[in-house]
């Protein structure tokens, strides 16, 4: 400060010496101000490069319990959701900040944490970020660790916090964004007008999805959701796909990918992978993540096909860390943050804002034996916008994939097709579950032909309509061929 004071001292006073009536002399008077200001900036400048090199004040605390998955830590001021780092002797380990009770944070690590030590250090960990837009606040978000997003992460398979898991060596250099995105105004939102093609006749005829629609798939194990998702990957027009595989079994991730997706597949697809050993802190991280990188697409005005493989494990995954540090449970085990987080994920799919790109989203509920009392499921139901169900009884049928058509439902479908196509549709749906009701009477021959006009119809209609509801997994079948397949089933009866 001393020094500027000095020079300050040193220059010259033009102003006093010119005077000001002459137009020339004006300019000089603008001009020797301009100095003066530009001497001032440079000083200013000098100063701020000053302070942005020293070193900040290091702030740590330590670690005082750790039991199961929680672990606390005395001694720091840290908002919930922000990260940390613990110090070891030989590494360090990742953690975030779920909760607090006084002075004490509630920290749950990243990894499964071997060697942690009593009075460890904690450090604050503040990502450079980005900082927020003009007219925005920067928020805990913002200051938490960015994960890699962009073109080239289009063929990968990554874990919850960006690590690579392929054998395609790191990740190169690009942007990165937070794991929280600031939300859309609902108002901004464009809405759902445009079908979207997911190569799967029953759905593209029956149950039409639209782009930026969130759907549910409903199923209990082994009846081929995962293959039904893939048929999706594969042959949807959508322009990116992003897979999170969340909680499920760490074979199913190598299955998914190599089996399922195929080379041709993961190209334009990115996969996150958090399966069941991971850390439920990874597994909720991996389906934020998973979100994440469909945004970036989404906002780059691409449509982008979300498939999140399962809905069920992430409620289970917070489910792990509220009960570990202390929240009562509510439903059927669930504590009420359960219920809270789920909107919070799904309502970031959707439409983008208008004229914007898209993300459609397919993710799978775990209904076990039929129970529709499941509290998940039934959350799930309510913030979809449609589900459709897959039934055990279809997969003892040999009948794949196994979509339970009366029991399924897309509710954005009377905006996507005409209303002509939406009542035929509605006819297709009776005389399937006309047929299916009557099913035991029909095959002892207990039904006197005849007798029921409807059920009459409805047999003479049902090989077409199961040949109809049937695919190949091999086999794509575009949104023109569905809708043109559908609209023959019809004319052919009459
Ligand atoms: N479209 C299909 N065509 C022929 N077989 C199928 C089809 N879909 C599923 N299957 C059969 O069903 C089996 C289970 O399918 P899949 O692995 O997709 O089920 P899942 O619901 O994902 O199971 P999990 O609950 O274990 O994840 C497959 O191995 C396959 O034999
Ligand atoms: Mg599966």
């Amino acid at each position: 400060m001393n020094a500027s004071a000095d020079t300050l001292e040193t220059i010259p006073m033009v102003e006093d010496e010119i005077s000001a009536d002459s137009p020339a002399n004006s300019v000089i008077a603008v001009a020797s101000r301009n100095v003066h200001l530009q001497h001032w900036q440079d000083i200013l400048q000098a100063n701020l490069e000053v302070a942005e090199q020293s070193p900040p004040l290091l702030v740590s605390g330590r670690l005082t319990k750790v039991t199961g998955l929680v672990m606390e830590a005395v001694g720091l001021r840290m908002a919930v959701g922000s990260t940390c780092i613990i110090q070891l002797p030989n590494n360090q380990v990742e953690a975030e900040v779920v909760g607090f009770s006084g002075d004490k944070l509630f920290l749950m690590p990243e990894v499964d944490v071997q060697g942690l030590v009593p009075g460890a250090r904690v450090i604050p960990f503040e990502s450079a970020g980005k900082a927020a837009r003009p007219g925005q606040h920067r928020r805990t978000a913002d200051l938490a660790r960015h994960l890699p997003v962009g073109e080239m992460l289009l063929g990968r398979v990554l874990d919850g916090a960006g690590r690579p898991l392929d054998q395609h060596g790191p990740l190169p250099d690009g942007p990165t964004s937070a794991l929280q995105s600031r939300p859309i105004n609902p108002l901004d939102r464009a809405p759902i007008k445009e079908a979207l093609d997911v190569g799967v006749r029953a759905i593209n005829a029956l149950l039409t999805v639209g782009r930026g629609q969130r759907m549910g798939l409903f199923a209990g194990s082994g009846v081929g959701k995962s293959i039904l998702l893939g048929m999706m990957a594969r042959y949807t027009t959508a322009d990116v796909i992003v897979v999170g595989l969340i909680g499920e079994r760490g074979r199913e991730v190598k299955e998914f990918i190599t089996d399922i997706l195929g080379t041709e597949g993961l190209k334009r697809a990115v996969v996150v992978a958090a399966p069941a050993d991971t850390s439920p802190l990874l597994r909720l991280q991996g389906a934020a993540y998973a979100t994440t990188i469909a945004e970036f697409f989404r906002d780059q005005g691409k449509n982008v096909l979300l498939i999140m493989d399962s809905l069920t494990r992430y409620a289970m995954a917070q489910r792990e860390i509220a009960l570990a540090i202390g929240e009562p449970p509510a439903t059927k085990g669930y504590p009420p943050s359960v219920f809270a987080k789920l909107p919070q994920l799904v309502e970031r799919a959707g439409n983008g804002i208008d004229g914007g790109g898209s993300i459609t989203a397919f993710y799978t509920v775990l209904t076990e034996g039929d129970d529709q009392q499941d509290p998940i499921a039934d959350s799930a139901r309510a913030i979809l916008d449609g589900h459709i169900v897959l039934s055990r009884r279809l997969v003892e049928q040999g009948h794949y994939p196994a979509i339970e058509i009366e029991a399924s439902i897309s509710r954005a479908m009377n905006n996507l097709v005409s209303t002509a196509h939406f009542s035929q549709v509605q006819h297709f749906k009776l005389l399937y579950a006309h047929y299916q009701r009557n099913r035991d009477l029909i095959s002892v021959g207990a039904y006197v032909q005849g007798s029921d006009p409807l059920l009459d119809e409805a047999i003479l209609m049902h090989p077409r309509l199961s040949h109809f509801l049937r695919q190949d997994m091999h086999e794509a079948d575009h949104f023109i061929e569905s809708m043109n397949a559908f609209s023959s089933l019809f004319d052919q009866a009459n």
